[in-house]
């Protein structure tokens, strides 16, 4: 049995539709008008232990919906959850014991106290004992380095110092799944880098399990084998973002400067016509974008220096944030070949 199991999943949330016209907020006071939003739609998955799982997908795509539905705070329309064998609605006490929650938006801090306050009162919540305590306390806050911070308020911290005393207080139970809605959103990269580095440590050496989800693709680079894609409520990928990079990322871009903006434009000329190239120029830079499977990077490159003369060439191909992007926009199997464009013009 695998430590997360999701089968045919669904939320759907009823809200109350404002009535138009003179007397709409009474009519809809009187005999309200329900619409149903779809929040999450027969989602299927399963998670074993000490796995890493980014949890991706567009605003309103059913992130959140999902987390909160295998933590126990919503429950689910339809189909079945189990978490370390519990269904969380209905076992939520004994699930808690299992599971560590972070939601980057949300704080789980009593703002007005010291920071110390809170993890004495989930010591005291989760009966963990004095020993224990004191040993994840000294652990993670070295870890974490937010000793010197466990007497402030937690109004006084900042973003990146409150968010690090968050995920302690997730972990202070030592529960087997941490799950994390954007841990580091509105972090500096310094802030990002050191949560990831932490949350990394954990997985690795304490075999906890993650489930993150993030609109910050350095956070999966760095911490997740594993990917799934959420779109509209519908799960559209499961698999490696290695894989998503070898099948989708085949767009590459190479940039060349020219002495003036007039030997950029000869140079462009010589790729105008040939077919899915982009041509790109601002002042003396030429931009070429391609599909590496359509177009081979060593015949662009011979053209450009036999027919121009560069004073600089690099090459980059396209970031693993603007490939998720495109599959959002596009789906899963969207093609992945660059759109044609003319000298001068903007791609897309
Ligand atoms: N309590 C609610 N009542 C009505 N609709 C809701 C509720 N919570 C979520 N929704 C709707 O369900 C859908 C999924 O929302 P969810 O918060 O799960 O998205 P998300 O993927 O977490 O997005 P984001 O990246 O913006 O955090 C959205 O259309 C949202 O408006
Ligand atoms: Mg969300």
């Amino acid at each position: 049995m695998s430590l997360i199991e999701v089968k045919h999943v669904r939320k759907v949330f009823e809200t109350n539709v404002r009535r138009e016209g003179r007397f709409g907020a009474l009519r809809s006071l009187i005999s309200p008008e329900k619409r149903e939003v779809v929040g999450v739609d027969d989602i299927s998955f399963t998670i074993d232990k000490g796995e890493s799982v980014a949890y991706l997908g567009p605003n309103g795509a059913g992130k959140s919906t999902t987390i909160k539905m295998l933590t126990g705070v919503l429950e689910p329309s339809g189909g079945e959850i189990l978490v370390s064998g519990l269904v969380p609605t209905r076992n939520r006490k004994l699930s808690s014991y299992q599971i560590g929650v972070v939601f980057g938006q949300r704080s789980q801090l009593i703002f007005d106290l010291p920071v110390k306050d809170s993890f004495d009162l989930l010591r005291y919540m989760y009966s963990i004992s004095w020993e224990r305590y004191h040993k994840n306390l000294k652990d993670y806050s070295d870890l974490l380095e937010v000793g010197h911070l466990l007497e402030r308020p937690v109004r006084t911290l900042s973003l990146g110092q409150r968010m690090r005393c968050e995920i302690l207080a997730a972990l202070l139970h030592d529960p087997e799944i941490l799950f994390l809605d954007e841990p580091t959103i509105g972090l500096d990269v310094v802030a990002k880098e050191r949560i990831r580095a932490f949350i990394e440590s954990i997985n690795r050496e304490k075999d906890v399990t993650l489930l993150l989800t993030t609109h910050d693709m350095h956070d999966i680079e760095r911490l997740c084998q594993r990917t799934m894609i959420i779109d509209k409520g519908s799960l559209i990928y499961d698999g490696s973002l290695q894989y998503i990079k070898d099948h989708y990322a085949t767009e590459r871009q190479i940039r060349a400067v020219f002495s003036d903006s007039h030997a950029a434009l000869s140079a462009a000329r010589v790729f105008i016509g040939m077919p899915d190239i982009a041509v790109h120029t601002e002042e003396q830079i030429v931009k070429v974008t391609y599909d590496q499977h359509l177009t081979d990077t060593s015949e662009l490159l011979r053209l450009l220096l036999q027919k121009a003369d560069p004073r600089d060439l690099t090459m980059q191909d396209e970031s693993i944030d603007a490939l998720i992007s495109r599959i959002y926009r596009e789906g899963i199997n969207a093609n992945p070949r660059p759109v044609y464009a003319t000298v001068g013009g903007s791609r897309r």
